[in-house]
C-alpha cells in the first residue's frame, strides 16, 4: 500500500513474536520490507525457520526473512525453552516452510536497506536481543540518522525483571548491543514489562482468537495455550503477557498507549542487575532523555485491534 510506514522486524520467535509478525503482515497501515532473525528465545536455526513459517501461514511467502547474529556481541546465548518450548514455536503443528531464507546477512541487509532508503524512511522494530542491530550500526555508523524511529520490546523498570530479579529477556540477553542502542541518538519508544504486562491473553481473548475460525487465528491460540502456562503459573494470572505485539500496535494505533520521554541506562558491570533498564521515569537526574517509555496500555483496545486483523489472514 503506498503511504503504509515502512518497517523491518527483528525478530527472535517465540509465540509473542510470532503474533508480532501476523499483526504487522495483516495491517495496511505497516510495509514490511524484511524479516531478520536474531538468536534469543530459541537458537538461529529454529528463529529464522519460524519467521518463514508464520510469513507462511500469514499467506505472505513473499516476505524477505534474513538471519543474522547467532549470539551476542559479548555474552554466551541465553535461551528461553522453558517458556517458549524447543522449537520457540511450540503449540500448533506448522508445516515446514517452502520458502528460502535469503542469502544475505540479516546486518547486511539492515545496513543496505536502510542507505538505499530516504532518510526517515525505515522504522526498525526490534522484538528480540538487539544484536543484530548493534552490529548494523558499528558496521555503518552512517545508518543511525537515516532510521526514522526505533521501536523495541525490552526492559522493565517498577515491574522488575522476567530472567532476573532486575533484567527483561531481550535485554539481558545482550546488554552491550541494548547499551549502543540506547546510547546511538536515534529516536527509541521502548515497550518495557510495565506495559506488556498489562496485556494479557485472557481465556476470552485467546478464545476471540480462535473463534475467528481461519487458519491464523486457531494457530495463535494454540501457541498462547501453550507459552501462556508458564506465566500463568509464575504471576498467577488469567494468561501470560503479551509483550512483542505491543510494538506493532503501536505503530498502528499510538492512542492506545502513553508513556513519557525518559533517560535509559543499561546496567553492564554488576553481576546482580546485569542488563537492568535504570529508567528516570521521575527525572530526578539531568540525564538526556533518549527514549519514549510507554507505561500504560488499553488491553481491550488492543485485543480487539488483533483479533480485527488476525481475521484478514487466511
Ligand atoms: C521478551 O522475551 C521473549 O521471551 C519474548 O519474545 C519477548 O520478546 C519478553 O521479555
Ligand atoms: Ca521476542
Amino acid at each position: 500500500m503506498s503511504g503504509a510506514r515502512k518497517i523491518i522486524i527483528d525478530t527472535d520467535p517465540g509465540q509473542d513474536d510470532a503474533v508480532a509478525i501476523l499483526l504487522a503482515l495483516a495491517s495496511p497501515e505497516l510495509d514490511v520490507v524484511g524479516i531478520t532473525a536474531v538468536a534469543g528465545n530459541v537458537p538461529l536455526s529454529f528463529t529464522e525457520k519460524n519467521a518463514r513459517k508464520i510469513c507462511e501461514l500469514a499467506g505472505q511467502p513473499e516476505t524477505p526473512v534474513f538471519a543474522g547474529a547467532d549470539r551476542p556481541l559479548e555474552r554466551k546465548l541465553v535461551t528461553a525453552e522453558h517458556v517458549h518450548g524447543k522449537t520457540g514455536l511450540d503449540g500448533p503443528e506448522l508445516p515446514e516452510p517452502a520458502m528460502q531464507l535469503q542469502d544475505r546477512h540479516a546486518v547486511d541487509f539492515i545496513v543496505e536497506t536502510l542507505m538505499a532508503a530516504e532518510p526517515g524512511e525505515i522504522t526498525l522494530c526490534p522484538l528480540g536481543p538487539l544484536t543484530n542491530i548493534a552490529l548494523a550500526l558499528r558496521k555503518e555508523p552512517a545508518i543511525a540518522p537515516r532510521i526514522r524511529e526505533i521501536v523495541l520490546m525490552g526492559g522493565g523498570f517498577f515491574e522488575g525483571g522476567n530472567i532476573t530479579p532486575t533484567a527483561e529477556f531481550n535485554i539481558y540477553v545482550d546488554p552491550e548491543a541494548a547499551d549502543i542502542v540506547f546510547r546511538s541518538g536515534i529516536p527509541v519508544t521502548m515497550m518495557p514489562l510495565d506495559v506488556t504486562h498489562k496485556a494479557l491473553s485472557r481465556a476470552t481473548r485467546v478464545e476471540a482468537f480462535r473463534d475467528i475460525g481461519n487458519r491464523a487465528g486457531t494457530a495463535v491460540s494454540e501457541m498462547l495455550s501453550f507459552s501462556e502456562r508458564f506465566d500463568e503459573e509464575k504471576y498467577g494470572t488469567d494468561g501470560g503477557p503479551l509483550h512483542d505485539p505491543c510494538v506493532i500496535a503501536w505503530l498502528i494505533r499510538p492512542e492506545l498507549f502513553s508513556g513519557r520521554d525518559c533517560n535509559v541506562a543499561i546496567e553492564l558491570k554488576s553481576e546482580l542487575t546485569l542488563g537492568m533498564t535504570v529508567i528516570d521515569w521521575w527525572q530526578v537526574t539531568s540525564r538526556p532523555h533518549n527514549a519514549h517509555v510507554v507505561r500504560d496500555i488499553d488491553a481491550d483496545g488492543f485485543f480487539a485491534l488483533l483479533t480485527e486483523r488476525l481475521a484478514k489472514l487466511p
